[in-house]
Order: C-alpha cells, then sequence, then structure tokens
C-alpha cells in the first residue's frame, strides 16, 4: 500500500503534509514518489493567489484517467483551497472521482476519514476547530524542523485570503511548544528549528498569560543543545526593540528577517490595510541592520493592487533599490474572492501589472548581484 502526497504553497503546507505523510505511515502505507503507483494521492492545496489554485484544478483534473484504470485509488484533496468560500463544493462537483474534500480545521480527522472511505465518500469542511495538540510528525526537512507556533491570522490585508481559511490567530501554549522542541533536540537528527505561523511577532496576545514572542524564543533558546532558531513570517506592525534586541544578542536565534513590506507607497499601504507607512518600515529596517551587522534581510512584494499607478509602482522600486534585500519575493496581485481588495474598483489590467513584475524582478537581480558580491 503506497501513499503519495502533492503539496502546493507556503512552509505551513509543507510542515502539515508532515502530519499527512505521518497518519499514511501510521495506517501501513509506505510513501511512492511516482503518483501512478500510489494506492492513496493527498493534495495539500493552496489559495493565496489563483496560480496556486488553477495548478491544483490541473493536476487533480489529470487524475481522472487513473482512477478509471485503479478504481480503489483513493484521492483525497486538503488545505486552504478547498477551505476557501465554494470552492470545496466545487472540488466536489466538478471532480466527482475525488473521495475526500476536507478543510483545514479538520485534517486531523484524516485518519478516520481513511477508514470511512470504503463506505462512502467523505465531504467535510469545518468552519473552525481547535489547535490539535495529538499530531506527530514524519519531519522530512533534512536537519530542518519546523514547529508551528500558531495558526491563522487577524489582520485582514485587504488582498488576502489567509484569515478567511486559517481562521483568528491560536497560539500554541508554551509548555506544548517546549515539549516538541526538547524532543526534537533528544533526537539529535535536527540543527535547525524553524518557528512557523502567519504572524509570528503576535504571538501569545491570544493567550491569557503575560508572554509574547520574545520570551519563547529565550525560553526555546534556552533548551540545552546545538541548533539554531529560526522563524517566518513577521508583520513590521508586531516587530518590537525588545524582540531586535533578542535576535542581535542570542547566539541561537539565525540573524534572518523576513519582512514583507508589500508595497513601498502610503496610499496603496493604507488600502492594503498594513497599518505601517513607508517611513515606519524604514525606520524598522534601518534599526535591523544598525542593530544586527550581517543580518540577512528578505521580503515580498504585490505589484498591480487595485489602483496602483505608475507613481506609486517607482516607489516600491525605489524602496527596494534603498534597502538592498538579499532576496525578495515580489508577486502579481490576484483578487481573491471574498476579500475586500477584489471588489475594489480600478483593478488593473494583467499586461501592466506582468510588466511590473518584471521590471521589480530585473531591479532585484541586478540588487542581488551586488548584495552577493559583499
Ligand atoms: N495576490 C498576490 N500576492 C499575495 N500575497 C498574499 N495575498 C496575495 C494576493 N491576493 C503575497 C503577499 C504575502 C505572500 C505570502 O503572498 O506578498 O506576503
Ligand atoms: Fe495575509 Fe496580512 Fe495575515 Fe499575512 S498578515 S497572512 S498578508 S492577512
Amino acid at each position: 500500500m503506497l501513499y503519495h502526497i502533492v503539496t502546493f504553497g507556503c512552509q505551513m503546507n509543507v510542515h502539515e503534509s508532515e502530519k499527512i505523510a505521518f497518519i499514511l505511515e501510521s495506517k501501513g502505507y509506505k510513501l511512492t514518489e511516482n503518483r501512478e503507483d500510489a494506492d492513496v494521492i493527498v493534495f495539500n492545496t493552496c489559495a493565496i493567489r489563483e496560480g496556486a489554485e488553477d495548478r491544483m484544478f490541473g493536476n487533480v483534473g489529470a487524475l481522472k484517467k487513473l482512477k478509471k484504470q485503479k478504481p480503489n485509488l483513493i484521492i483525497a484533496v486538503c488545505g486552504c483551497a478547498t477551505q476557501k468560500y465554494s470552492t470545496g463544493e466545487y472540488i466536489k462537483n466538478k471532480f466527482p472521482f475525488v473521495d475526500i474534500v476536507i478543510g483545514t480545521f479538520n485534517l486531523h480527522k484524516l485518519d478516520d476519514y481513511l477508514d470511512q472511505v470504503k463506505f462512502k465518500k467523505v465531504f467535510d469542511i469545518w468552519q473552525e476547530g481547535e489547535i490539535d495538540e495529538q499530531k506527530s510528525y514524519l519531519r522530512s526537512s533534512g536537519k530542518n524542523a519546523w514547529v508551528n507556533i500558531m495558526y491563522g491570522c487577524n489582520n485582514f490585508c485587504t488582498y488576502c485570503i489567509v484569515p478567511y481559511v486559517r481562521g483568528r490567530e491560536k497560539s500554541r501554549k508554551p509548555e506544548n511548544i517546549l515539549k516538541e522542541v526538547q524532543e526534537i533536540v533528544n533526537s539529535g537528527l535536527y540543527n535547525k528549528i524553524t518557528l512557523l505561523g502567519q504572524n509570528v511577532n503576535s504571538y501569545g496576545k491570544d493567550l491569557d498569560i503575560n508572554y509574547n514572542f520574545t520570551k519563547l524564543l529565550k525560553d526555546i533558546t534556552s533548551i540545552n543543545g546545538d541548533f539554531k532558531v529560526g522563524f517566518m513570517t513577521s508583520h513590521p506592525k508586531d516587530i518590537t526593540d525588545e524582540l531586535i534586541d533578542e535576535i542581535a544578542t542570542n547566539d541561537k536565534i539565525l540573524k534572518e528577517v523576513h519582512l514583507p513590506a508589500q508595497s513601498g507607497n502610503n496610499r496603496i499601504l493604507k488600502l492594503m490595510n498594513r497599518s505601517y507607512t513607508r517611513e515606519k518600515y524604514l525606520e524598522i529596517i534601518n534599526k535591523i541592520k544598525k542593530l544586527i551587522p550581517n543580518v540577512s534581510l528578505t521580503s515580498d512584494f504585490i505589484v498591480g493592487f487595485p489602483t496602483e499607478s505608475e507613481e506609486e509602482f517607482q516607489e516600491t522600486l525605489n524602496l527596494v533599490e534603498e534597502i538592498k534585500f538579499n532576496s525578495i519575493f515580489a508577486f502579481i496581485y490576484s483578487p481573491r474572492e471574498g476579500t475586500v481588495a477584489a471588489k475594489m474598483d480600478g483593478q488593473i489590467p494583467e499586461e501592466i501589472k506582468r510588466n511590473r513584475v518584471n521590471r521589480l524582478l530585473s531591479l532585484e537581480k541586478k540588487l542581488q548581484k551586488e548584495v552577493n558580491k559583499k
């Protein structure tokens, strides 16, 4: 009995696929890299941009033939795209050969669903759920161990689907995180631990104890052992001096900060609901650069947000030029059904968006050469 997992999207999904792998192996399945040989195929999907969703639909659609040849094949679809408004139903109707469709809040039920599916198809998308602390993982990211510290997001950036498909922020209890890290360290298999969350700096705000991300970093790094700690993703509005100081002075914390700016223009930042200005962002970056020499800075940008003018886009270009990141990710704005920005007037034509992303990427290429040389 063999399984195959296809993962789309971010590190959170990569890590959740390690959980899916654990569930499947505990039921006796073994991994195959070849989907034609599999008895169970799981698609762990992403909804952040249209492209990710289209690729997922293409991949799932292509299995129709395989399912005909192998009627006992089990096809499961989970992750952010199924949770998205209307997409779960769409998958159920458009791809009737899919056996299991589940959302982001009930992944841990996959074990039961694999038993149930012998009798009937499973379509189960929960609207919310508690943190599953019973989980185990089949870690498969080399010497790096991912540790999820929180789920969801409260920020509602106007372009972003995440709060709708992952729910409100929920922090794991510090004792559960520390126990997991201790086990990772005890195993002796890993030298890097990467803490994951949509917005790690707001860790702890929803807990009824006086605890925050900096305290968590202190507690994790005080565990004995030879390992380094990294984290992603940070929101500029929640970066504190205390946190920058901790990164700067703690030898166990990697000197890497991924801090998405999204735009260099204040009007667009406001429309995006990012709660900081270009000036504030620059102030944080300059503080980080000053206090953490040789820091590796990376960022995300979106081009072609509704109503973005050529001049406003140029402010993104000159912000990138000014900061000289180690690398950036540049995305074409993709309207997501259900978000505020998708309903805004002034959507930018595709060819302009493509032109802007190409210009941003070629600037990035030029700058990266200089930064890497240094
Ligand atoms: N369109 C384009 N890019 C997006 N991102 C999030 N939502 C969208 C969207 N609708 C980008 C942001 C975020 C990264 C993970 O994906 O830059 O930081
Ligand atoms: Fe999306 Fe903004 Fe939350 Fe990041 S902070 S997940 S961009 S809503």
